[in-house]
């Protein structure tokens, strides 16, 4: 691996899946492949988990870390050819380098504007990263992928699965903010990879990128979805088409206990009670949202110890 900016830069999942597991069960084991080696994670924004579990990969790698909040630093300028006279102060070129011979790799977490779809689908801050940069990128979150959690919910749901293929239902839920829908689409490129039988489920106009949902079933209809399904993972994202724009605020398309029946309830998190899923689901034994985050590490460190034996 050179890069882990998308699913695409995975060469044999099954075996990043197996190996993943396998070092959740001895996370020491390569603890010195990463001596003398530098992480640095930039966050343009917030992150709990990504933040603490992508560190926790590192330092059982062996691993240096340096973290930079860019709302910290100065204004990156990612235009070329700018006349820079206004409010950005360093050029991506010049950034990009520099950090270079800070690190052996870079980590990046950039949310997408949700109001210029063509300049968020250019993934530009990631891009220019990987443009300009002089070592390998890793994406912690961009505008429209989320590679390390659709790898922690490979994990979880290679763990969990009692069938060879078991199905699988992505459904929107209500949230007061307009999000992204870069956890949604990585977890349904994931989902395409592997032997399950998917289904979204969504109001309708909140179709995803088709590109991207390929032939997924997708059905409108909530509860005819969730049947017989083994695995729930809800997730609010805002419109695709109408770009970043809230439709909906239907809070009968909130997670219930009834809703889940008998499937496991995943989530990314942060997730909001009561609004997204009530409690009596994520305070049940068949949420595993907890796991999830906890194969967050194994994900991230699965990924660093592929890109270290290639450095
Ligand atoms: N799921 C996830 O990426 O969590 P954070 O935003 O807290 O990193």
């Amino acid at each position: 691996m050179k890069n882990y900016t998308t699913l695409r830069d995975i060469s044999n999942l099954s075996e990043l899946i197996k190996e993943g597991i396998l070092l959740k069960m001895n996370p020491f084991e390569y603890s010195k492949l990463g001596q003398h080696k530098t992480l640095v994670m930039l966050f343009f924004n917030s992150s709990l988990r990504t933040r603490l579990s992508t560190e926790k990969a590192a330092k059982n790698l062996g691993m240096d870390v340096m973290i930079l909040n860019v709302n910290d630093t100065w204004n990156l300028e990612f235009e070329d050819g700018t006349i820079m006279n206004a409010n950005t102060s360093e050029h991506i070129k010049e950034a990009a380098q520099v950090i270079s011979q800070y690190a052996d790799m870079i980590a990046v977490r950039a949310f997408p504007t949700l109001k210029h779809k063509t300049k968020d689908e250019s993934e530009f801050i990631l891009n220019n990263f990987k443009k300009y940069a002089t070592v390998p990128i890793i994406n912690m979150e961009s505008a429209t992928a989320h590679p390390l959690q659709a790898l922690a919910d490979a994990i979880t749901i290679s763990e969990l699965t009692e069938k060879k293929t078991p199905k699988v239902v992505l459904s929107w839920g209500p949230h007061p903010k307009a999000l992204p829908q870069a956890v949604a689409n990585s977890f349904v490129e994931m989902m395409l990879y592997l032997d399950v039988d998917l289904t979204i489920t969504h109001p309708k106009g909140y179709d995803l990128n088709p590109e991207i949902t390929k032939n997924v079933t997708i059905n409108y209809n909530q509860e005819d979805a969730l049947k017989d399904a083994d695995f729930v993972y809800v997730k609010n994202w805002s419109s695709y088409n109408n770009y970043g724009d809230i439709l909906s605020h239907d809070s009968n398309w909130m997670m219930t206990k009834t809703k889940l029946g008998a499937a496991k309830f995943m989530h990314c998190l942060p997730v909001r009670r009561n609004v997204v899923v009530e409690d009596t689901v994520l305070d049940s034994d068949q949420s595993v949202v907890i796991q999830q985050a906890n194969n967050r590490t194994y994900a991230a460190q699965v990924v660093l110890k592929q890109l270290l034996e290639n450095l």
